[in-house]
């Protein structure tokens, strides 16, 4: 409780409009004056005395922090909730919140700039001219591989994975997916998406874009065996989690051009990048951006002020993770 009564709510970082007013209806906000890597230790020290944190994805949350006495709600903004501890949350009756729906045709949007840029070399055309290096029109130069009349695989068919196969069709692809979660047969007629077990998917999907969350279950799901089983022309895209993809083994991969290419916006240790990633010249890399539309990373901001306000005045928040917890 800050001095006037109202319930203080520690803001990691930047928060983008009209997510400061929404929470300043509810609380008084305390903004941590910095955008860099935390530890746990520093922002349990910010912690002290805030009902609420609004935490952002690098943020991690655990025990330490989930335990500051008063605390009521960790409202996350991001859909990936991989930062924070919930069953922990869950322990000690404080909500965890997150923002989806909101973010799902901007992040398929970026899946897609990927695949098309690694797909046709875009950023290494794009170098070569910058360099100096365009001297004329060649038959043989920076040859892609198509993206129309492809093979695409979904690991994972969430609302992201959903998002991403609506393009593919303008693209009149193959679209394959993987999914401990299989849809309806009626909506996978509907959306013209078949399943298949993950081998099968790798080995003849042309490009694999990954969709999963991060959890015990799916951290390295693709490592080297995985990588083994694409064809030597795929591309991999990953804008889920980096840890879902074993980084090592698909350096090694890029670098024995066991695949083509692949289109990165995630890491295993952000914002550290693989030096082996940064040297090869079959990968394009971006920096965890794929929400990052004017318009949806300020939806998302107000989204998770929503869910902090609705928990600060008693209420159950629209995208609670833990129902469990009632105060
Ligand atoms: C961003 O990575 C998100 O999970 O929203």
């Amino acid at each position: 409780m800050s001095t006037n009564g109202r319930p203080r709510v520690l803001s990691m970082h930047t928060l983008l409009d009209p997510g400061p007013a929404l929470l300043a209806e509810e609380a008084e906000v305390i903004e941590f004056p910095s955008n860099a890597p935390l530890t746990e230790d520093a922002i349990r020290r910010a912690a002290e005395g805030c009902a609420g944190i609004l935490s952002q994805v690098m943020d991690p949350i655990g025990e330490k922090v989930l335990s500051t006495p008063g605390l009521k709600c960790v409202s996350n903004v991001a859909v990936g909730f991989d930062n924070i501890d919930v069953a922990a949350a869950t322990r000690h009756g404080v909500f965890a919140t997150n923002t989806p729906g909101v973010l799902d045709d901007t992040t398929a949007d970026f899946a897609f700039a990927l695949l098309m840029a690694t797909a046709r070399r875009v950023v290494q055309g794009d170098n070569f001219v910058r360099g100096g290096h365009f001297k004329g029109w060649a038959i043989d130069m920076m040859l892609g591989v198509d993206v129309h009349h492809a093979t695409l695989g979904l690991v994972g068919i969430g609302r992201i994975g959903r998002s991403v196969a609506r393009r593919a069709r303008g693209f009149n692809m193959r679209v394959l997916y993987s999914d401990t979660n299989p849809l309806l047969p009626d909506v996978e007629r509907e959306m013209g998406v078949q399943r298949v077990e993950l081998p099968v998917l790798l080995a003849e999907a042309d490009f694999v874009s990954v969709h999963v969350p991060l959890t015990d279950k799916t951290h390295h799901l693709i490592g080297a065996n995985e990588l083994a089983m694409m064809k030597p022309t795929a591309v991999l895209i990953n804008t889920s989690r980096g840890p879902v993809v074993d980084e090592a083994a698909l350096v090694d991969a890029l670098q024995q051009r066991k695949i083509f290419a692949a289109g990165l916006d995630v890491y295993e240790r952000e914002p550290e990048v693989h030096p082996g990633l940064l040297g090869a010249h079959n990968v394009v890399l971006a920096p965890h951006i794929a929400s990052a539309s004017v318009r949806t990373r300020s939806e998302m901001c107000a989204v998770a002020a929503r869910n902090m306000v609705t928990a600060l005045r008693g209420g159950r928040p629209a995208n609670l993770l833990n129902p469990e917890v009632h105060h």
